[in-house]
């Protein structure tokens, strides 16, 4: 089943490292590998530090050189009518899904899971912030997503993306 459009939140802690990549990367991996499919894809923080600002400018350095341009993204913090208007929201880690949680309205209606449930080849659960480590993290990021979306475009190819 592929008809159908999803609608998919990325959320991290910030929205300048993390979940902008995911962003970033899962819109160019899905235009290629579900170009059928109509997808919504946005990303936020569960924290206000970076409100309107770009992504921080390793995050941009490091996806521009895999070829994902990030500089029109701005930083949002997730509102509660993400909720209901997404199907999917993918945590970064089980600290910002933990958040999500706790911040779900009684109605929502967005699944609430892990992005690298997606990339169960990788051994990991979560996507570890770089905000304070070296370059390496950023790579690692991207690698991490860009294994995701490939998980999740299949996932969402076969309809099975919901748990
Ligand atoms: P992100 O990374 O959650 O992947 O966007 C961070 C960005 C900023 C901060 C922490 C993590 N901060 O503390 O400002």
């Amino acid at each position: 089943m592929s008809g159908a459009g999803v609608k998919i939140l990325f959320v991290c802690l910030g929205n300048i490292c993390r979940s902008p990549t995911a962003e970033g990367v899962f819109r160019a991996i899905a235009a290629r590998e579900l170009p059928e499919v109509a997808l919504t894809v946005d990303s936020a923080g569960t924290a206000g530090y970076h409100v309107g600002e770009p992504p921080d400018g390793r995050t941009c350095a490091a996806a521009l050189r895999r070829g994902y341009d990030l500089s029109g993204l701005r930083a949002r913090v997730v509102e509660p009518r993400d909720f209901e208007a997404f199907d999917l929201i993918l945590a970064m880690d089980r600290q910002n899904l933990e958040t999500l949680r706790r911040r779900a309205p009684a109605a929502a209606r967005a699944r609430l899971r892990l992005l690298l449930e997606f990339a169960p080849q990788s051994g990991l659960q979560e996507v570890p912030d770089p905000y304070y480590g070296g370059v390496n993290g950023f790579e690692q990021v991207l690698d991490l997503v860009e294994a995701a979306s490939l998980g999740l475009c299949a996932a969402v190819r076969r309809g099975e993306w919901a748990p």
